[in-house]
């Protein structure tokens, strides 16, 4: 059985002011033991976040693939180690349309963040234009074979399918698309990596609300979900972990 996980991304959003809110989702967290939940946060947010979280795992969003050396402005696995993160977001869509990241990128900063010992949150998702142009299933495969790192395991790494015309948008795939994306990526995995596949937790991310989590968490494969808007606020953030306690205690 695989445990529902609910990643929050507050990308580009969160000041010491908001630590409340982290506290918050921490409380919930811990009152909500089927499901795992962590919240990946600006990296000027990750140390002040773990000293109030609790038990509750701090994330970053992004890492850089070397271990120390000349490049300006970029973070190390080793860094977000120290500042308390305990695991990374990698290959996420805004990173691949706004700092053109590749699925190598992504494989070569999965790997890094392994080996400094974070859990790693591996994106996958087509754009709209393939998505219309019936390519999504064509394009998520060769995300995932590029950018699975050696060694992939379920205990460290999570896989992520966000369709990118979802992010941000408030619209969702239907169910339908939902379970059939979802079984593709399982089945790339399997053809990669055998039975460990069948434990590696698949989320769906892109629009998830309190809304519509339920109905999401409950199809088949999907294991979670990584929520950004929605993560902003407890207020927001906890009604989706508990929807995900729901769909956990009916599997
Ligand atoms: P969204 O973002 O929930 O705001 O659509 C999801 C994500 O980008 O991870």
């Amino acid at each position: 059985m695989r445990r529902k996980l609910v990643a929050g991304n507050w990308k580009m959003h969160g000041l010491r002011a908001q630590l409340n809110e982290v506290e918050a989702i921490a409380t919930s967290a811990a009152a909500n033991p089927l499901v795992e939940v962590a919240l990946c946060v600006p990296f000027t947010l990750i140390a002040p976040a773990a000293a109030v979280a609790g038990t509750l795992p701090i994330g970053a969003q992004d890492v850089h693939e070397a271990e120390s050396g000349a490049h300006t402005g970029c973070v190390s696995a080793a860094m977000l180690r120290e500042a308390g993160a305990t695991l990374t977001i990698v290959g996420h869509s805004e990173r691949r349309a706004d700092q053109h990241e590749t699925s190598h990128d992504a494989w070569a900063k999965a790997a890094a963040a392994h080996r400094a010992g974070l859990k790693v949150i591996l994106c996958c998702g087509e754009t709209e234009a393939e998505h219309n142009a019936g390519r999504a299933e064509r394009i998520v495969q060769s995300q995932i074979e590029k950018s699975l790192p050696d060694g992939a395991s379920p205990d460290w790494l999570t896989l992520a399918y966000e369709p990118r015309w979802a992010i941000g948008t408030g619209r969702t795939p239907s169910l339908d698309q939902i379970e059939s994306m979802h079984a593709i990526a399982r089945a790339k995995l399997r053809m990669m990596i055998g039975e460990a596949a069948d434990g590696i937790r698949i989320l769906y991310g892109g629009s998830v609300t309190a809304a519509n989590a339920e109905p999401i968490l409950s199809v088949e494969n999907v294991d979670g979900a990584l929520v950004g808007g929605a993560s902003l606020t407890a207020a927001r953030f906890v009604p989706i972990i508990e929807a995900a306690a729901m769909a956990s205690a009916r599997n």
